[in-house]
């Protein structure tokens, strides 16, 4: 399953609409174009400086200063890793760098294949049994090196799976 959704250009604008009328406008958005599609595509700049009479600059300058926001479609599925304080006391430094080189994908990429995006998270409220990540909807717990290997194994063998 794709994290990212198809969209138009109606649908973005209708978004928009519902949306800029709203004092600081541009950051809500954001956030519901990115939550309804998966990322921010390079047509919605355009209408999003339209809407709100601001130049693309403007609007790609708050779309860079915040690493929440993708202008790339998400991989199909979504790896967060916890670096908040519980998840760095249990080694999650470690496990960062693990993923990094097995995905081949810093923050904020995806693979080649596009079946993986990585991301930082700051809690995921699992700090009990740190260190934890997210996969998807699906948090896990006490993630060690092999765990994470055969977390994403698994998904690469649903993926397998279901095409
Ligand atoms: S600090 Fe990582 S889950 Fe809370």
């Amino acid at each position: 399953m794709s994290l990212a959704k198809d969209w138009t250009q109606a649908s973005i604008q209708t978004i928009i609409d519902g949306l800029k009328h709203k004092p600081g406008a541009m950051l809500p958005i954001l956030h519901a174009i990115q939550d309804e599609i998966g990322y921010i595509p390079e047509t919605a700049v355009a209408q999003i400086a339209e809407s709100l009479l601001q130049t693309r600059a403007e609007v790609h300058g708050v779309i860079s200063f915040y690493h929440h926001f993708r202008t790339t479609p998400p991989g199909k599925h979504l790896i967060q890793i916890c670096r908040a304080e519980a998840c760095q006391a249990m080694g999650c430094r470690s496990l960062e760098q693990h993923a990094k080189e097995s995905l081949g994908i810093d923050y904020h990429q995806t693979t080649a294949n596009r079946e993986f995006s990585l991301e930082a998270v700051y809690c995921l409220g699992n700090c009990a049994t740190a260190p934890s990540i997210r996969i998807d909807d699906d948090i896990h717990g006490r993630v060690s090196l092999d765990r994470f290997d055969a977390l994403v194994s698994r998904h690469r063998q649903n993926m397998k799976e279901v095409s």
